[in-house]
This record gives structure tokens, sequence and C-alpha cells, in this order.
């Protein structure tokens, strides 16, 4: 890769990126005492982010929607923010999304889609954390479906099926099989993201697909394989859902997510949970990666020789997908050894960040 790209400035050994502000279309950022404790990482690198709903109970209302939504303002407004962005005049937008159920009325989309709710998110029952509310049965949302394609609102899939007998390490090319072919085929221009892909055959499956089909691609899924979870014993903090595949689903992913493809886009999935909890005899699922989501995402470019694509992929493609102006502002990434903490405070608990203790070769300047 060339040097001399507009976005990127050599000075000596060392590389700066500039890009435009970027956001992040997949992110948790849980509710109260943790909400106030991780909502400054993802709103001081992303210009918005797409809230997920699974909530305890979940977000399934307009009304629940925009009172989370003013929670997560108000948590914001109480963060202090880094001197790095003082007098930048950084600004954050939560996009707030509604848990499917198998009940949702096409009334409640209509109104929470004229309330600005951006998209709803389908989780299969029991697929992943909080997902006990989720759907049964698709066929039972499709008057939801119906609405949502006539009103260009998009609906985001955690993509896996739930059935035991499916081996965890195929949940979501089975699902790709066994629901999305259909789906797609019964709601041609419903606008459909591909939650989080892990594997090959998703990543081929969006490729292929027509401008209604996107997806999500996580920076952890973008930098390990499954010998993530397992080198020298359990390493619980590489463990979410879908779970980390083997190298060459790995390898298919970076390849999409650097192909200048419009239809990939950037969705950390950064999932907090309580260090007890995932270090745990049943730990949650779940990584923490909105401490240093952009750090992540640079290493994983940069490994690749694809600086060049990066800026598509956090800042434009998304932001095209749903529709939406891209952003004006610009961050700047520097290739400079950055020390990771150990951890990060979380009420009582701990959180762990991805790469915690560690060096990360990517600094987020501004
Ligand atoms: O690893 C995950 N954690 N995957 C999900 O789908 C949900 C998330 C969470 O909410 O903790
Ligand atoms: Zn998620």
């Amino acid at each position: 890769m060339s040097t001399d790209t507009k976005n990127l400035k050599a000075t000596n050994s060392a590389l700066e990126i500039s890009i435009t502000r970027p956001d992040d279309w997949h992110v948790h950022l849980r509710d109260s005492d943790a909400l106030s404790k991780v909502v400054g990482h993802t709103a001081f690198q992303f210009a918005r982010a797409v809230v997920m709903p699974n909530l305890k109970p979940p977000i399934t209302s307009t009304e629940q929607a925009l009172s989370y939504k003013s929670r997560i303002m108000d948590a914001l407004s109480k963060t202090p923010v880094p001197h790095s962005l003082k007098g930048s005049g950084f600004s954050f937008e939560p996009l707030m999304t509604l848990y499917l159920t198998d009940t949702t009325s096409p009334q409640e989309l209509e109104k929470a889609f004229s309330a600005g709710v951006v998209a709803v998110k389908l989780y299969p029952s029991g697929a992943t954390t909080h997902s006990d509310a989720g759907v049964t049965n698709i066929l039972s949302t499709y008057p939801a479906l119906e609405t949502m394609q006539r009103l260009g609102m998009p609906l985001l899939i955690h993509a896996e099926v739930t059935d035991p007998l499916v081996d965890l390490f195929d949940r979501e090319a089975v699902f790709i099989e066994r629901h999305l072919v259909q789906l797609r085929k019964d709601f041609p221009e419903l606008k459909i993201v591909m939650e989080h892909i892990t594997t090959e055959e998703a990543a081929h499956y969006v490729q292929a697909g027509d401008k209604y089909l996107g997806a999500t691609i996580t920076a952890h899924h973008l930098l390990y394989n499954r010998n993530a979870l397992f080198t020298g014993g359990i390493r619980p903090h590489y463990y979410c859902l879908p779970v980390l595949k083997r190298e060459k689903h790995r390898v298919a992913l970076v390849k999409a997510a650097t192909s200048g493809s419009a239809k990939f886009f950037l969705g950390t999935d950064s999932a907090p949970h309580a260090a007890h909890l995932k270090e745990h005899a049943s730990g949650c699922a779940g990584c923490y990666t909105a401490f240093s989501a952009m750090e992540l995402y640079a290493e994983a470019f940069d490994a690749a020789g694809a600086l060049d694509q990066l800026e598509a992929f956090a800042s434009f493609n998304g932001a095209d997908f749903y529709g939406l102006a891209r952003n004006k502002g610009r961050i700047t990434l520097r290739r400079e050894s950055c020390q990771m903490p150990e951890s990060l405070a979380f009420g009582h608990a701990k959180l762990i960040p991805l790469r915690a203790g560690e060096a990360l070769p990517w600094r987020f300047v501004s």
C-alpha cells in the first residue's frame, strides 16, 4: 500500500491516518451504572452508534426506546470529556432500535419509525444474552416485517439457529440456509443487516446479495480465530456469540471488510459484562472492545495492508446503507504503541477490555 493516499501521512517511522469520524453500527451500552461506565468509550470515538435493545426487560416499545435514549444522553452528560476532545465540538447520537418479538405490532413499528427509531433487532429466542423474549417463529413476525419493508426500516439479525442438534460453530451458516434465503424471497425489498458475521459462508452470501443486504463485522472477528479461546487455557474474555471461528473464516472476513465492497461496515458488538461473570463456570458471552475500538480496527486493516479501506468501512458504508448522512468531523489514529489498562472500573465490579494489559500497535490521537 502506498503512503501517499490522501488520508495517510507518514512521519519517520510513525504513520498517522485521518478519517471521517466513524459510526458503530452495533453496540451494547446496557443501562444504569454499567451504562454510565461505558457510554463515554463509544461516544468519544464514534459520532453515532446503533444501540442494541437486549436489556432486561427488552426495549420493545417506542416509549422505552426514547426513554433509554434519554438515559444514554444523561449518562454521557455526566462523563468527563477527555482532554483530546475538549473544544473539538464533538457530538454523539445514539441510534435506537426495537427488540422484535412474536407479537410486535405494525402500529408500534410505524410509531417507532416516525419517532426516529432506526431499526429492529431479531434475536432468535435463546441465541444469546437476554434473547429469551426473542422470536420463536419467524412466520409470526411477517406482519411486522411487511411494515418494515414498506417503511424502509432495517431488520438487524443475530443470524444463528438455536437448534441444539446443530454444532455451535455451524449455527450461522445453517441460519442462512434454513431462514435467510426464504426470508429474503418473501421480503425482497426489506433492508437486512446480518450482524457480526463470523464465517466465510456469511461473507460470500452477503457479497453476492443485492443492495438490500449488508453486514457488520467486529474487530475481534477480524483479529482472532477460535484458537484465541484456548491459548494456554480457557480464555473467557475472547468468548462471544457468534463464537470465533477457524482461521479460514477470519481470513474471509478480513477480505470482505477490506474489499472496498459497500455491503460491509463497522459494528463492534462491544458487550460489557462484569469480569467475575465472564471468569465463571458458565461465563457470559461478549467481548468488551469499545475502549479501543478504532485502534483494534486500524490494527486489523494495517495487518491486511488495507488502511486505505478503513474509512469507507468505518465511516461511509453503514451510513449509506441506513440512508443517513455521512459524518463531517474527523479522527486521527497513529501507529504508535499504546498500553491497555489491566481493567476498567465497572461499579463494584471490574470490566476487562479485550487485550487488557497488552500494548496495542495503534493509538487514538483525537
Ligand atoms: O457476545 C455477545 N454478547 N453476543 C451477543 O449477541 C450479545 C452480546 C451481549 O449482549 O452480551
Ligand atoms: Zn450484539
